[in-house]
């Protein structure tokens, strides 16, 4: 059920057309993708273990706030859109902008970076996890 519901969120997703000018209008990468999430966000995450951040398998097409086990902060267990690229990209951008109160403070200021990093967790999100 659960899976049913995140591939309905991702293909919906898709249909989403994403602001001008912004890393959703660049092409990503997923295997630059995966060196920068593991030298920027791996300090945090990883794609299937809770660490400082919540793990992010499965996260691009879920609302926030839903890693199973996760102390998340408040404003991230208000109901919230699906995490998309483009919400994913403003997030990168600078996290408490899109969703004031967040404990995730990094930014990420390179649009490139942010579009492949996307790429990356997208390709990941539709894999099982260990
Ligand atoms: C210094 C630690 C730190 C770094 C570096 C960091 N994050 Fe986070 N991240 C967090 C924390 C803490 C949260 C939980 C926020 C909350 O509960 O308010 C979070 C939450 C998130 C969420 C929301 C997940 C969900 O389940 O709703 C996403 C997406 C995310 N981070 C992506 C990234 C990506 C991608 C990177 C690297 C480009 C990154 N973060 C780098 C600490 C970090």
């Amino acid at each position: 059920m659960r899976n049913r519901l995140i591939l309905v969120a991702l293909s919906a997703g898709t249909l989403v057309v994403p602001a001008a000018s912004h890393a959703a209008d660049l092409k990503g990468d997923p295997a630059r993708g995966q060196a920068r999430y593991e030298s920027s966000c791996g300090g945090c995450h990883s794609l299937d273990q809770n660490r400082i951040g919540p793990a992010h398998r499965g996260v691009v097409g879920r609302a926030p706030g839903r890693a199973p086990g996760y102390a998340y902060s408040a404003a991230l267990r208000k109901p919230l859109p699906v995490w998309t690229p483009a919400r994913l990209d403003a997030w990168l951008r600078d996290p408490p902008a899109l969703i004031p109160g967040t404990k995730m403070t990094a930014r990420f200021p390179d649009p490139q970076q942010r579009a492949d990093i996307i790429a990356y967790l997208k390709v990941e999100s539709s894999r099982p996890g260990r």
